[in-house]
C-alpha cells in the first residue's frame, strides 16, 4: 500500500463483505493508467445502481419494507452519480456513452425466474455488486497517487459497504438467515467468476 502524508485510511472492509475471490493489485495498476475510463464508468455505474433500486421500487410496491430504504439509497446513488459528473468535469473528461463491462448483465442473468426465488437473488446480487465496489474503491484508494481522487474512493467505500450490508439485511426478511447465507455463497462464487472473465475494457468491474 502506497502511504503518502494526509492520505486517509481507507476503511478495510473486505472481512464483511461475503466476496470469493480478492481483486489483484494488477487490476488496480491497471484501472488507475486508465483512470479516466474507469472514473466514466464508475459514473454510469452510480446511475445504473439508482435505476436498480427504482427498478425494484416499482417491481415490488407490495413489499412494503424495501421501499423506504431503498429509496434512500436511489438518491444515496443519484447523489453519488452527481459527485462522479462534477470529477469529470474537473478533469476536462467528457460524460458521454460507454461500453460497459459484461458484469451487470452476466449477474442478471443468474436471477431465478419465480418469487421470491428472484427478489432474493435480487437482493443478493445487488449486495455482491455493492461488495465489488467497495473492495475495489479501497483498492484504488490505496494506489491512486492523485490525493483528491484517493480521498473521494476513500469516502465512497464506506457507503458501498453499507449498501451491502443493507441488501443483506432486506434478503433476510424474505427467507431465514441460513438461507440466505446458502444462497449468498452460491451467487458469490458465480460472481467471482463472473468478474475474473477477461476482458480488453479498463472498467470498475472488469478482470
Ligand atoms: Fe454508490
Ligand atoms: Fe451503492
Amino acid at each position: 500500500m502506497r502511504e503518502s502524508p494526509g492520505r486517509p485510511r481507507a476503511v478495510h472492509c473486505a472481512a464483511v463483505l461475503n466476496l470469493a475471490s480478492t481483486t489483484t493489485q494488477q487490476w488496480a495498476d491497471r484501472a488507475v493508467a486508465h483512470i479516466d475510463d474507469v472514473l466514466l464508468d464508475h459514473a454510469h455505474c452510480e446511475k445504473k445502481a439508482a435505476g436498480a433500486a427504482l427498478r425494484m421500487l416499482f417491481r415490488y410496491p407490495e413489499h412494503g419494507f424495501l421501499q423506504e430504504p431503498i429509496s434512500k439509497l436511489a438518491r444515496e446513488e443519484l447523489g453519488h452519480f452527481e459527485r462522479m459528473l462534477r470529477v469529470l468535469e474537473a478533469r476536462g473528461v467528457a460524460y458521454v456513452r460507454q461500453k460497459p463491462s459484461a458484469y451487470g448483465g452476466k449477474l442478471h442473468n443468474l436471477l431465478r425466474t419465480s418469487e421470491p426465488d428472484r427478489l432474493l437473488d435480487l437482493l443478493i446480487v445487488s449486495a455482491l455488486i455493492e461488495a465489488r465496489s467497495c473492495e475495489r474503491f479501497r483498492l484504488l484508494s490505496e494506489t491512486l497517487e492523485d490525493a483528491e481522487l484517493a480521498a473521494l474512493y476513500a469516502d465512497l467505500l464506506a457507503s458501498e459497504a453499507r449498501h451491502h450490508q443493507l441488501y443483506i439485511e432486506l434478503a433476510e426478511q424474505i427467507e431465514s438467515p441460513s438461507q440466505v447465507r446458502v444462497r449468498l455463497l452460491e451467487l458469490a462464487r458465480d460472481e467471482a467468476r463472473i468478474v475474473e472473465a477477461p476482458s480488453s475494457r479498463v472498467r470498475l468491474h472488469s478482470c
